[in-house]
């Protein structure tokens, strides 16, 4: 009789535990960025965080405030007319800040006016104060590896478990729980952020279109290559996530042309001219520049 009650009250323990630790939402910046610390991946692995560091995926909000002021103090508020509320903030966060779904009501409505502030105040020790908060939010390490690691696929993997980190390979750390799975290798784990958005309330977010082109006129067109291939494994590219504002990287893309033709015009008397004559070509898997 004693075991079976015991047994009851572990099991109700057991179910209960989990569920508690779902339910916990941050309340402030610190809170949030502690559920999903990247700085602890750093000291295993060193390469992956400094090459990180060097991608835009880390800045993904401080580089992109002046639009997310925009959407938040005018698109909202002025143009739909609408309250800022999480489902709001999160149109341009989901993406750009993933950990923002873990955050409170208040906290997520509070970043939007951080973004506001950061971008409107004309106090320069106050900006950069906000500046410093905010870059705390980013694609961060964990925002792949786990809380977008299962969204293509979650009919068959489900919700990403809290302590796991997912990884393409069939790798399982001695140190961390390790999930393998075969979303992360896809193009599709990519086209999530880098593609359209579909909110809870329906409305849609076309931030950028670029997975749009690698589908329609890349893929369908015969070409092989996964974001993951062209972005990470060629030129040891890794986690630098090298694009647009990256020459190297934009020069693989533009095949380039150039053919020079001497002639002279009179113009009055005459002057040496060259016509140059430039082809472009896109060699990347998609539209470029993208925007
Ligand atoms: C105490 C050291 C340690 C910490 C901290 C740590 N890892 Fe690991 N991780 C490992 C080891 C060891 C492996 C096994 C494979 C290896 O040696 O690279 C591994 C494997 C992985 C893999 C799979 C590697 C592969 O080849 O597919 C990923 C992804 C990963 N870790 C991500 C992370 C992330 C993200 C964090 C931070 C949240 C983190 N790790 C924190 C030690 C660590
Ligand atoms: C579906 C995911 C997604 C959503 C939702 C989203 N973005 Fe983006 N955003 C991206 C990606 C991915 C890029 C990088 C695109 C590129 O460089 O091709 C980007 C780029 C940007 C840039 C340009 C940054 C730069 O360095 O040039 C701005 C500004 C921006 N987004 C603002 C917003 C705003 C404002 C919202 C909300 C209304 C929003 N985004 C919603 C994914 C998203
Ligand atoms: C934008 C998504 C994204 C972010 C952000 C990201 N990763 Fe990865 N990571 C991947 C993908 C995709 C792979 C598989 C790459 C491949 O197939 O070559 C990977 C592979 C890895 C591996 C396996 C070894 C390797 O380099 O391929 C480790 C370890 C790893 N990531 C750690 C990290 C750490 C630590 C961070 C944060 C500093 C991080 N990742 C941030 C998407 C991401
Ligand atoms: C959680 C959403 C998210 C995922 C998943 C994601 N990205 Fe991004 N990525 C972004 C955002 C947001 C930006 C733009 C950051 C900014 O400038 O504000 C970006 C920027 C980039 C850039 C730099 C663009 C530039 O203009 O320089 C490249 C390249 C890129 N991502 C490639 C990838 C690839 C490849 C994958 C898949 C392995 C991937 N991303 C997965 C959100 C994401
Ligand atoms: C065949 C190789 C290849 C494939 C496949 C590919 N890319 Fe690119 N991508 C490039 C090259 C090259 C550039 C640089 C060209 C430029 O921006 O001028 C680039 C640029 C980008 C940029 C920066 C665009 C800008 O205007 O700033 C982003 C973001 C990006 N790629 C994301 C992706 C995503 C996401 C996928 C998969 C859906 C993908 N790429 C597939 C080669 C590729």
């Amino acid at each position: 009789m004693r075991s079976t009650k015991f047994l009851v009250f572990t099991l109700v323990l057991l179910l209960a535990i989990p569920s508690v630790l779902w339910a916990k939402e941050a309340k402030t910046i610190d809170e949030l960025v502690e559920m999903y610390n990247d700085a602890k991946c750093k000291q295993c692995h060193p390469k992956q965080y400094e090459e990180w560091q060097q991608s835009y995926h880390s800045k993904a909000v401080v580089s992109s405030l002046k639009g997310m002021r925009n959407f938040y103090a005018i698109g909202v508020p002025k143009e739909w007319e609408r309250k800022l509320t999480k489902v709001e903030v999160l149109k341009c966060l989901d993406c750009h800040a993933p950990v923002v779904n873990y955050a409170s009501e208040e906290l997520a409505v509070k970043i939007a006016e951080m973004i506001i502030k950061a971008k409107d105040t004309k106090d320069e020790k106050e900006k950069k104060a906000l500046l410093k908060e905010l870059s705390k939010l980013n694609v961060g390490c964990l925002a792949c590896h786990n809380i977008k690691a299962t969204s293509i696929s979650k009919g068959l993997l489900g919700e990403p478990e809290k302590d796991a980190i997912y990884t393409p390979n069939m790798v399982i750390s001695p140190v961390h729980k390790t999930i393998p799975v075969n979303t992360m290798n896809k193009s599709l784990f990519c086209a999530q952020c880098h593609g359209r958005y579909i909110a809870p309330d329906g409305e849609q977010i076309m931030c950028n279109t670029l997975s749009g082109s690698y589908y329609n006129n890349y893929i369908s067109r015969g070409g092989a290559e996964t974001c993951q291939d062209c972005h990470m494994k060629k030129a040891n590219r890794g986690h630098k996530f090298p694009g647009g504002h990256d020459l190297e990287i934009v020069k693989e893309g533009i095949g380039f042309n150039a053919e020079i033709k001497g002639v002279k015009h009179t113009v009055g008397k005459w002057i040496p001219r060259a016509i140059v004559q430039v082809e472009l070509e896109n060699r990347s898997g998609h539209r470029i520049p993208d925007g």
